[in-house]
């Protein structure tokens, strides 16, 4: 590991496959982080298998047990706040960790912390984002990479990525397809902010261009 590579802690609570897109971008040496911990509230979960696999410190602080209440929450983020810190981590990035996160750890890591969610916020906040979709009928669906505020699925976009919604979709095919563009948003994401290339102000997050950076029309269905 090199030290000058932003260090990234990785919070899960279940697969993990966008954990596993991240390590999969930090094997290549050129990517400008590296995972320094991942941690988990959930015993067990495979993504803590995954980060076992790439050789990366893991740790699980389960809050079951801590009580539900506003104390016990606190008391749970307390430990997590501290084991971060502790890794050094620079840039938390939330990846199917599904608590919710009170000030204490959300202010504390104000603009250091990011989550993926999977559609095109500030539509389908919250649960069942596929359902919800292809009730609207929208053509068009996808996943943000956005920094955590404390009002949930509300913070400043980083990353967008768009996917089709087809005919005769499900949504378990239209979660695949939505996956898949997660796996290639995120690491991007994580890149650019790496890159020192992004600056928030305010709910905008501004990204210096680079040449080749203007992106084609995404239309649904192609005309
Ligand atoms: C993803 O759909 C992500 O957008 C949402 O939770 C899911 C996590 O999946 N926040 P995985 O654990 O990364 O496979």
């Amino acid at each position: 590991m090199s030290g000058s590579k932003l260090k990234l802690a990785v919070l899960i609570s279940g697969r993990g496959s966008n954990l596993q897109a991240l390590i999969d971008a930090a094997a290549d040496p050129a990517f400008p982080a590296e995972i320094a911990l991942v941690l988990s509230n959930v015993e067990g979960a495979y993504g803590l298998e995954r980060a076992r696999l790439a050789g990366i410190p893991t740790a699980t602080i389960p809050h079951k047990g801590m009580g539900g209440g506003e104390a016990g929450r606190r008391a749970h983020e307390a430990l997590i706040d501290a084991r971060l810190r502790e890794a050094g981590a620079e840039l938390i990035c939330l990846a199917g960790y599904m608590r919710l996160l009170t000030p204490f750890l959300v202010d504390g890591w104000h603009d250091r912390m990011i989550n993926i969610h999977p559609a095109l916020l500030p539509s389908y906040k919250g649960l069942h984002t596929h359902e919800r979709a292809l009730e609207d009928g929208v053509r068009l669906h996808g996943c943000t990479v956005h920094y955590v505020r404390t009002e949930m699925d509300a913070g400043p976009i980083i990353v967008q990525a768009a996917v089709p919604v087809l005919s005769g979709d499900t949504p378990d095919s239209l979660a695949a397809r939505v996956l898949t563009a997660e796996h290639k948003a995120y690491p991007l994401a994580v890149r650019l902010i790496a890159d020192g290339r992004t600056r928030v102000e305010g709910m905008v997050v501004h990204i210096e261009q680079r040449p080749g950076d203007e992106a084609g029309l995404l239309m649904s269905p192609s005309p």
